[in-house]
């Protein structure tokens, strides 16, 4: 089996963090989401894997490289614009040839990992495995309706009325069939090669696709708040760790805080789940739960809780506490002395500031 992640596409709904940067390589629990992915296939036991990127590949390239860091080999499909999830597979036709694959976009988080839908897929003779989660609002997504039996009667991506609450997650397996539907499909409305079009194109053409129910937590990072969702979930799971040449003093430290090298944590309190990353000072400060600070971040005298903060970020001084925030990279944020007392602000374009 090979793997193909769909890591092109703009990330307008991230912005200001993803004018620069990759969405998929935001860090969620202080690892890129992308990486989250690769690892997820990998321990799977799939190890040649494709990743489509679009304008944001040189630095997806620069980081993942050609894989072997995590004991995989990719190769890159370069898809010049993001024309739909159909349009990544269609391309990426040559690399995948007769094998069986797992497709997985770029920016899913999910729990459990996904080795025994794999082994699921790879014991079986269906031609695609769908995974299907109940969400509360499944607008936002592609949406499966049941028939009686467990069977899928019908797909249909983002639908103003969904008929049922089965959204589709961004992890999917095909075998070559999948070519047939999406050199067959149009593009929709909004212009794209839906991959939910595709799937749908196999069920009306009698190949059997089978759509597994997902039970744990599932998120697609496409907004902050996402992020910062999946970001506490990842830091619930992980094993917290300190690393030896950490440097902690007169401070208190909960159980389930991961501090990672060179970090350096003085007269403070840091509470966990929460990661605190290498080289990054806290000094004076109160760390909340549920909070991700990556490399090289200054924390001072301040409150900081269920929040993520990127690497050469600066946050000193402040009156109140700071939550629920996502900051990004060499980012600065103090408290002023003097007069007058005014907000001064120096904001990238499409940030928000909320002020209570
Ligand atoms: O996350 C699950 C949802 O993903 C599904 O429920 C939907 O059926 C499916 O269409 C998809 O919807 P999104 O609107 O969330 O897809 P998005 O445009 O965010 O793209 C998902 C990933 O694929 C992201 O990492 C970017 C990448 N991508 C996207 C497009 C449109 C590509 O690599 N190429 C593309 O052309």
């Amino acid at each position: 089996m090979k793997g193909l992640i769909l890591s092109g596409g703009k990330g307008t709904r991230l912005y200001p963090l993803t004018y620069t940067r990759a969405k998929q390589l935001i860090p969620v629990a202080n690892k890129p989401v992308l990486v989250r992915v690769i690892e997820a296939i990998r321990d799977g036991g799939v190890t040649e894997i494709g990743i489509v990127i679009g304008q944001t590949g040189p630095e997806i390239r620069e980081l993942i490289g050609n894989g072997d860091r995590w004991g995989v080999q990719v190769s890159y499909i370069e898809q010049p614009e993001a024309l739909g999830l159909a349009h990544a597979v269609k391309i990426a036709q040559d690399f995948l040839g007769e094998d069986r694959f797992v497709m997985f976009l770029g920016d899913n988080v999910i729990q459990g990992g996904i080795s025994s839908l794999i082994s699921d897929f790879a014991n079986n003779d269906w031609n695609s495995q769908i995974v299907l989660k109940r969400v509360k609002d499944p607008r936002a997504f592609g949406v499966a309706e049941l028939n009686a039996d467990g069977s899928i009667k019908q797909l249909i991506e983002k639908p103003q009325h969904p008929p049922s609450d089965l959204a589709l997650v961004g992890i999917y397996m095909f075998d070559h069939h999948i070519f047939e539907a999406v050199n067959t499909i149009q593009p929709s409305k909004r212009g794209e090669l839906e991959i939910t079009d595709a799937i749908q194109w196999l069920i009306e053409h009698r190949y059997q696709v089978y759509p597994h129910i997902h039970e744990g937590w599932w998120i697609d990072t496409g907004k902050p708040i996402d992020m910062l969702e999946a970001n506490s979930h990842v830091l619930e799971e992980i094993k917290p760790t300190v690393a030896p040449d950490a440097i902690i003093e007169n401070s208190e430290i909960d159980a389930r805080v991961t501090i990672e090298r060179g970090a350096k944590i003085l007269n403070s309190v840091i509470r966990g789940p929460t990661i605190i990353g290498e080289d990054t000072t806290i000094i004076d400060s109160y760390v909340g739960p549920f909070t991700s600070l990556y490399h090289h971040v200054t924390i001072e005298n301040c409150e900081i809780e269920r929040s993520i903060v990127l690497e050469h970020s600066t946050i000193t001084h402040l009156p109140q506490r700071l939550q629920d925030s996502l900051i990004g990279r060499n980012a600065k944020v103090t408290c002023a002395e003097g007069k007058p007392k005014a907000l001064k602000m120096n904001l990238g374009d499409y940030s928000n500031v909320w002020i209570v």
